[in-house]
């Protein structure tokens, strides 16, 4: 068993006792508490308010009914590279420096590697003696040739399973441990969630209770381009997106992205927006399929009552939400909120939590249950005091406040769109209406003020927009009170957003 484990700091009053007597005791060399086996599901774009939690039906049982579900749980930003770069290093955006999805916005770059990875959750888990493995997306440039390549294996892993670029379905490149393996379309031997179940299949098999592991498999689904399985190519025929909230509703008073939105939207977005949505769920069943699967397999091998198993997403997404088409990259609730469920050792089975967590605390609660102190260098805080919280705890006694940064994405040219060539905008399909833009740039702060819940955030525009909402009365975000709400209430706003738009480390945490 591997001496880090021993080092575990104690959390609880038991294992304190426990260290305690065994110290007393005996004079043992050998050290029994283990480390807590961790694995952790992460999907792409899954969402929570256009019903993205729905389909997911054994995860609900397994993870969440079994375990915490949590109902405020947010991303740093809401585009895939920038949050799955704060997930791995905890960090808020601005300290991770990885901006965008491109290699120059720091997405995997040269500077990433040599600066963020060294000092990302998974070296840590590697020094406490775990056995590391990873299969999936990782960062939306890793293994492109200007990154590096397939040989670039980031440090802390010992199996790597590491897909080049986005999420695809099929016809995928890999890194298998800095090997070049490439797949095609065959359902049975390629399908890419399946193949990443087969993978952890393979590494659970090996793993004993004579040292922890870790597992993180981070899926395709349910990201663009949606590619179902073949035996789910038929399921959810007769859903549709959600027309409740803000679908399909003229925005008022909001910055210019979301004005040029079409609404009511035509036809042919609203068929999209429907075939997207069931094949969004299709992918998922096979998320579904591969936790069962693990939870079987850990149950069988008598490893579940020693394992904690995590279930989040990337960044959340909207479907016609103010007639924005489909995409992420929004301010807004559909954009920032995504699950997260855990079940393991001293969770209790059924409770539902209003704290606010963030993605930066994942990485934190990975290196605090594997017994080490987190590096004072992370911005988030391990989730562990929200689960074994009296029951009794108010809401906003984890963190009260939070940053959601982000830039947004442009292009010289937009394909089909010749009236925003070279205006900078992003994503422009269907109808033309941009899902993203140069002045889509901003940063909000989320704030619990009982009884209210307010969101303030400043457009990096040529007017320096600024959208504030009032959440609990006004969920959806219709009503803009930047210029009509209680001017000392927007002034401390914007103050704690300067604060936190700067902060670093322990600076990031608030009451
Ligand atoms: C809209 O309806 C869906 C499906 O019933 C539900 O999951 C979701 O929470 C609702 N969203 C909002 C914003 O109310
Ligand atoms: C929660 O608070 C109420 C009211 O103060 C109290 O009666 C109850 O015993 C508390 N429950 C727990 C589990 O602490
Ligand atoms: C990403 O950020 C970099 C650096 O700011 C910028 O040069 C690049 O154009 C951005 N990429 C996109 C697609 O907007
Ligand atoms: C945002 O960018 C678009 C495209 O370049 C431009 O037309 C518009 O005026 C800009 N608006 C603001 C407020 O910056």
């Amino acid at each position: 068993m591997a001496m880090a484990a021993c080092g575990r700091s104690a959390f609880t009053l038991r294992s304190k006792m426990f260290l305690f007597a065994a110290f007393y005791l005996l004079s043992l060399s050998a050290c029994f508490a283990k480390s807590p086996n961790i694995v952790f599901v992460l999907t792409d774009d899954q969402d929570t308010e256009v019903g993205g939690q729905i389909p997911i039906e054994k995860i609900r049982n397994l993870v969440g009914k079994e375990g915490i579900t949590f109902q405020n749980m947010f991303v740093s930003s809401p585009l895939c590279c920038p949050s799955r770069s704060s997930i791995v290093t905890g960090k808020y955006v601005h300290n991770h420096h990885a901006a965008n999805n491109s290699l120059n916005g720091g997405c995997s770059s040269d500077s990433w590697q040599k600066e963020q990875e060294p000092t990302a959750f998974p070296v840590h888990l590697k020094k406490a003696g775990y056995n590391t493995m990873f299969a999936g997306k990782y960062l939306n440039q890793y293994g492109t040739k200007p990154a590096g390549g397939v040989a670039h294996v980031p440090p802390g892993w010992d199996e790597w399973i590491g897909l080049v670029g986005n999420s695809k379905y099929y016809n995928y490149d890999l890194s298998i441990n800095g090997k070049l393996e490439s797949h095609g379309n065959n359902y049975e031997r390629d399908y890419f969630t399946n193949y990443i179940n087969n993978k952890a299949e393979k590494f659970l098999s090996k793993q004993t209770a004579d040292s922890p592991f870790f597992m993180m498999l981070a899926t395709p689904a349910c990201h663009q381009p949606f590619t179902p399985a073949d035996p789910y190519v038929n399921n959810f025929a007769d859903h549709q997106a959600p027309r409740n909230g803000s679908f399909n509703v003229k925005a008022k008073n909001k910055h210019w992205l979301i004005q040029q939105a079409i609404v009511p939207m035509p036809d042919n977005s609203i068929t999209f927006i429907d075939n997207a949505f069931r094949n969004r769920w299709r992918t998922l069943l096979s998320v579904d399929d591969m936790m069962e699967n693990l939870y079987n397999m850990l149950k069988q091998k008598d490893m579940l009552d020693d394992t904690y198993i995590f279930f989040s997403s990337d960044n959340g997404y909207h479907l016609g939400q103010f007639g924005l088409p489909y995409d992420k990259r929004q301010l807004y609730e559909f954009d920032v909120r995504v699950p997260l469920m855990i079940r393991g050792p001293g969770i209790k089975a059924g409770q539902i939590t209003q704290e606010n967590a963030m993605n930066i605390d994942l990485g934190p609660t990975f290196i605090a249950l594997s017994g080490q102190q987190v590096p004072s260098y992370m911005d988030g805080q391990p989730l562990i005091p929200v689960w074994s919280a009296e029951p009794n705890r108010t809401r906003g006694s984890f963190r009260s406040e939070l940053l959601v940064e982000h830039y947004g994405e442009h292009n010289p040219s937009v394909a089909g769109c010749p009236q925003y060539n070279n205006e900078g905008m992003y994503n422009c399909d269907p109808n033309c209406v941009c899902e993203d833009s140069w002045n889509n740039t901003f940063s909000c702060v989320r704030s619990d003020r009982p009884p209210h819940v307010y969101k303030y955030c400043i457009m990096k525009d040529n007017v320096n927009f600024v959208e504030a909402y009032e959440l609990t009365g006004d969920r959806h975000e219709f009503e803009n009170i930047a210029t009509t709400g209680d001017p000392t209430l927007m002034a401390s706003l914007k103050d704690d957003l300067m604060r936190l738009e700067s902060c670093s480390g322990t600076l990031c945490h608030s009451p």
